[in-house]
């Protein structure tokens, strides 16, 4: 399998270079002239841990979640005191872990972001189904959120508890959604557990838009090989069935694809803390995306919050790109949208798209993956499922080896992909 992704690596970066991550860190991080740059949080804890779940997250205690704010807000000063006067950033996204467990402490967070950052497209927090509740929306929304995605995974109690989850009550979530509107409320699903069919899918989809959704994220289900999920995975043509009819029921009522996974019902309705060109991480496991450098902070809360304590940051890992690592990894990012126009790419690396990828531009139109107006390439209905198909190739690779790696070890020597 991982020879795959090494050839497709090698092909598009035109090198045997492989992707090689070090524990070095710097103290600068260079955002400045970062244009689109987005922000993320991350809060990683969980009242109970569901065992097929990747992310980076402990049983939740008062006392460590303070004692983690605490240095959480120490690390935004650290990076956001960085330039005189506040740079504007896109969207800020929270992420977990159950990041409302920290509600009360959102606006602390949010109090020293906004003394470095302009916020101009909004801010989302992830939920748990237990936190949508008329006292919590209200904590977070007199904060500043604007947008919710709730991990709701299914409306059948058959599947929640092949999950290990309990059941949701949709009624207690409609109301407390109707008393506390938000901009976008997003609803996660997880698709291709054993049995689905596409009538579960399509109850659930209905039923999320009836109880006050206006997007919702169906992502297939990913079994990493660090978790203890002994959930099997669906055989290939039937989770490509499912996937394609779950996308022409979303098409064919109207609703807009924004993202590989994601589809609106309303136009403003928009949830992705994925696809943008740059963006700052803070807290555990979170990523920063600059120009030409990648980095991921610690696994570890422990670590985390000394690191923050000896006032250093809690870099674990960085990759500084090649020219061509940065392009794959732009291109791999912008695909998840469905769509990349090559305006932006020429705009973001200052050559144009078909100087450097011509050949596989019109390979992957030949084959039917994608089409061109304009030099927009919108990504076709096949195009979709391979993308997806190479993405879980991809996320087995690549994320599971890291991810797998910095659970065990707060700050490795070296990791190479
Ligand atoms: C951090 S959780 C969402 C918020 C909250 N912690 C919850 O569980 O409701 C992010 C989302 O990732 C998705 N997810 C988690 N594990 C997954 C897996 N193994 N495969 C596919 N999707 C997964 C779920 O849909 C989940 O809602
Ligand atoms: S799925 Fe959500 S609640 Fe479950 S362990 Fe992961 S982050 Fe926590």
């Amino acid at each position: 399998m991982s020879i795959i992704t090494d050839l497709t690596r090698m092909w598009l970066t035109r090198s045997p270079k492989p992707f090689t991550f070090t524990k070095e860190y710097d103290r600068f991080l260079p955002y400045g002239d970062c244009r689109g740059l987005g922000l993320y949080i991350h809060i990683p804890f969980c009242q109970s841990i569901c065992r097929f779940c990747p992310y980076c997250k402990v049983v939740y205690r008062q006392d460590l979640c303070d004692r983690y704010v605490d240095a959480l807000i120490r690390e935004i000063h650290a990076v956001g005191g960085q330039y005189g006067g506040k740079k504007t950033v896109t969207s800020l996204y929270f992420g977990g872990g159950t990041p409302a467990l920290a509600a009360d402490r959102m606006k602390d967070i949010l109090a020293a972001v906004g003394e470095h950052f302009l916020i101009t497209e909004g801010i989302g927090v992830e939920l748990h189904p237990d936190n949508v509740t008329v006292p919590t929306l209200r904590t977070l929304k007199d904060a500043g959120v604007t947008k919710i995605s709730i991990g709701i995974q299914s409306f059948s109690g058959k599947y929640q508890s092949i999950l290990g989850r309990d059941a949701i009550d949709s009624g207690a979530i409609a109301r407390a959604l109707a008393a506390v509107p938000f901009e976008t409320v997003s609803m996660d699903f997880i698709f291709a557990l054993p049995g689905q069919a596409f009538a579960d899918l399509r109850a659930d989809i209905d039923t999320a838009f009836a109880i006050g959704a206006n997007h919702v994220a169906i992502y297939p289900f990913i079994d990493f090989a660090f978790t203890d999920s002994t959930i099997p995975a669906m055989p290939k043509k039937e989770k490509r069935a499912l996937l394609d009819a779950i996308t022409k029921y979303c098409l064919d009522r109207g609703y807009e694809r924004n993202s590989i996974w994601t589809f609106s019902r309303e136009k403003q309705a928009r949830y992705s803390s994925m696809t943008r060109d740059n963006f700052l991480g803070f807290g555990c496991s979170a990523t920063t995306l600059l120009r030409d450098q990648f980095k991921i902070n610690t696994f570890s809360v422990e670590e985390y919050c000394r690191r923050i304590d000896e006032g250093d940051l809690p870099t674990a890992l960085t990759i500084r790109f090649t020219l061509r690592q940065r392009m794959v990894y732009y291109l791999f990012w912008t695909a998840y949208s469905t769509r990349v126009d090559s305006r932006d790419f020429a705009s973001f690396f200052g050559v144009p798209l078909k100087k450097m990828y011509g050949a596989e531009l019109a390979l992957a139109r030949l084959l039917g993956f994608v089409t061109e107006t304009d030099g927009v390439y919108e990504m076709t209905l096949r195009g979709a499922f391979y993308y997806h198909y190479y993405e879980n190739f991809y996320t087995l690779a690549y994320i599971d080896k890291m991810w797998g790696i910095l659970r065990k070890e707060a700050f490795p020597e070296r990791i190479v992909l």
